[in-house]
């Protein structure tokens, strides 16, 4: 089955891409936990002036990165790192040479990606400058993440217009924030963006309290409104590609662990090696 690699963007800052991919790839592998041995789904964090992925997950030491990939002197292969529940992540650099990497190679790094992932998930940098762009027309498909007001709506509308340039389908709008003081309501963001809306994710405290204990939403307070919302944006993407999934009574469907589980599994399996190697 073909690999989809889909990029989520927005084009105002801060409407939770970054919150948004990784709540979206922790979930999707916690699906895949439940049904195969191995999640076959990678998160890239292709804003690399800002890195924020890396930090969001506690990855922000990892060397190499999509930096190092970006200016040759990596293999993608090296740059990608374990996450929680089984997620892959090729997180940015943190350096503040970030702003001035070229991203001539990047379409190349999303072609070996395809090899090895189902999922690919592509967190884009804000605005519509040159490296917005290159995450953009890797994508087979493009999420914008929008917020209930106007300016977010507008420039999302941009990077709809520019997305059609380049023969890139945009599958939908997130809309990340909702509440009851939201400036729009989610019918009228859908009527001026004029596209499927996938999800809507309300605000919720939950979100905050996570992304400062550095862990994902879905698995810190899987319960909660944005968690919710979240795992059913997973459970479709999930469906697509697998079709639909039985919920199994008196069982998780989503198998969340921490990473330091995982550390703690292979270290178990490490062990193992070593003792039939020794047998
Ligand atoms: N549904 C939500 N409820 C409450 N807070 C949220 C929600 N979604 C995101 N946030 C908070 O909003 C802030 C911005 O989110 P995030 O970093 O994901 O945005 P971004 O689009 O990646 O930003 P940037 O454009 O700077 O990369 C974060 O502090 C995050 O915790
Ligand atoms: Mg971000």
């Amino acid at each position: 089955m073909k690999t989809k690699v889909y990029t989520i963007a927005s084009g105002k800052g801060g409407t939770g891409k970054t919150t948004t991919v990784i709540n979206l790839g922790v979930a999707l592998a916690a699906l895949y936990s439940r049904y195969f041995e191995r999640a076959k789904v990678i998160m890239v964090d292709a804003d690399v002036g800002m890195a924020n992925m890396g930090l969001a997950l506690g990855l922000e030491e990892c060397l190499p990165t999509l930096h190092e990939v970006l200016a040759g002197k990596a293999n993608v292969k090296g740059a990608i790192y374990d996450g929680p529940s089984g997620v892959k992540v090729v997180p940015s650099g943190i350096s503040l040479q970030g702003s001035q990497i070229s991203f001539k190679r990047f379409p190349d790094v999303v072609k070996q990606l395809r090899k090895v992932a189902d999922f690919v998930l592509i967190d884009a940098p804000p605005g519509m400058s040159k490296e917005c762009m290159a995450p953009l027309r890797v994508a087979d498909g493009i999420f914008l993440v929008v917020n209930p007001d106007l300016a977010s709506v507008v420039d999302a509308l941009k990077i709809k217009t520019l997305a059609e340039r380049y023969d890139r389908g945009v599958e939908g709008a997130i809309i990340n924030r909702v509440g009851n003081r939201s400036e729009l309501s989610v019918e009228k963001v859908e009527e001026l963006l004029d596209l499927d809306i996938l999800q809507v994710v309300p605000e919720d405290s939950k979100v905050r309290k996570a992304s400062m204990l550095r862990v994902p939403v879905v698995s810190d307070a899987p319960n909660s409104p944005a968690a919710k919302a979240f795992k059913r944006l997973a459970t479709s993407l999930f469906e697509e590609r697998f079709g639909n999934v039985e919920t199994p009574s008196g069982l998780q469907l989503f198998q969340f662990f921490k990473l330091e589980q995982l550390e703690e599994k292979s270290f178990v399996e490490k062990l193992k090696d070593l003792f039939v190697r020794r047998s």
